[in-house]
């Protein structure tokens, strides 16, 4: 990404080369405009844990895309959301997208601390995005053949990244967003079997849903080195949101670009297709990638 310091346009992406965070940079960038990557492996480096490399990354910002890692509702995370939108709004940024979970109580504080800071705001609520079966805790399991979750037969409206991608960058550039907040879904419900199956017909090969305890879930991650403390908090998460109170849809990508979501027949034949299930692998990948916060 290219950057030049002193031009009054600058949008931070936190989480720049995340799921949603890499596609909103690719699409600003194609758009002619300026971005910096807000990440630890950006330039300048950001890091949520270092309150030291904040004022850098927000230098001559107007406007930033707001990816807490790894989660909006963990710990700390609304402190460290008020503390940096305070400082960003002090740097001159006029503008806030942030990226939040859909059905979470625990990411209300972040959720206000934005809307209190100063600056124009968007929120997106976001479901499970569809990419967590190809770039993120639940690849591994999908190249095993079995993905394992406490999740019962509980229906999720899984949204594709580029929908969030795109109302992000829609939120980032026009003024008719500011101030409303869109819970972003897939245009349909599916169980995690049915995801499964859908992932199993596109990449042709078998991919089996289990669904397991929560305490068994919390023992599979600590098994596979998640500190206890991430584990207990990912089980209650997803205790949380996949207790069936987000298996509704909800009209946030309609509202927001004008049409409808990408479905998830549509993401499972390009993910397929990009060879990323084709693999097998340690399925401790997905305990590792979980006690980054998925
Ligand atoms: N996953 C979902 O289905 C989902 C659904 C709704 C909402 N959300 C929300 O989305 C947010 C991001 O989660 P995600 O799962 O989508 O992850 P993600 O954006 O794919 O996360 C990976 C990104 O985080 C960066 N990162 C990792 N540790 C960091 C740190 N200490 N400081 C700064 N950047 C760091 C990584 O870059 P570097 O390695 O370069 O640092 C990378 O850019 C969370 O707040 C979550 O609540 C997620």
């Amino acid at each position: 990404m290219t950057e030049k310091r002193q031009d009054p346009k600058t949008t931070l992406v936190l989480c720049g080369t995340g799921k949603t965070g890499r596609r909103v940079a690719h699409r600003l960038t194609a758009r002619g405009l300026r971005v910096r990557i807000g990440s630890r492996s950006g330039e300048p480096p950001f890091d949520w844990q270092d309150q030291a490399t904040w004022e850098p990354a927000v230098r001559n910002v107007t406007s930033a895309y707001l990816v807490y890692y790894p989660d909006l509702g963990a710990p700390g995370a609304a402190a460290a959301v008020r503390s940096f939108a305070e400082l960003a709004v002090d740097s001159g940024v006029r503008r806030l997208v942030l990226l939040s979970g859909r059905g979470e109580e625990g990411v209300l504080p972040a959720e206000q601390a934005v809307r209190e800071c100063g600056a124009d705001w968007t929120i997106l609520r976001s479901s499970w995005f569809s990419q967590n079966f190809s770039e993120d805790f639940l690849l591994e399991p999908v190249q095993s053949g079995e993905i394992a979750l406490p999740a019962g037969n509980v229906a999720e409206p899984f949204v594709d990244a580029e929908d969030a991608a795109d109302v992000a960058v829609e939120a980032l550039t026009e003024d008719r967003h500011l101030g409303q907040v869109y819970e972003l879904t897939g245009p349909w419900l599916l169980t995690f079997a049915d995801a499964a199956a859908e992932i199993a017909a596109a990449a042709e090969r078998e991919v089996k849903y289990r669904s397991v305890p929560p305490e068994q879930f919390a023992s599979m991650l600590v098994e596979h080195g998640v500190p206890a403390e991430n584990a207990a908090f990912l089980t209650e998460l997803f205790g949380k949101v996949l207790d069936g109170r987000n298996a509704h849809l909800t009209d946030g990508v309609q509202r927001a670009l004008g049409r409808q979501p990408r479905d998830f027949t549509d993401y499972a034949r390009v993910a397929a297709a990009s060879g990323v299930w084709a693999g097998d692998s340690d399925r401790s990948g997905q305990a590792a990638r979980a006690s980054q916060g998925g």
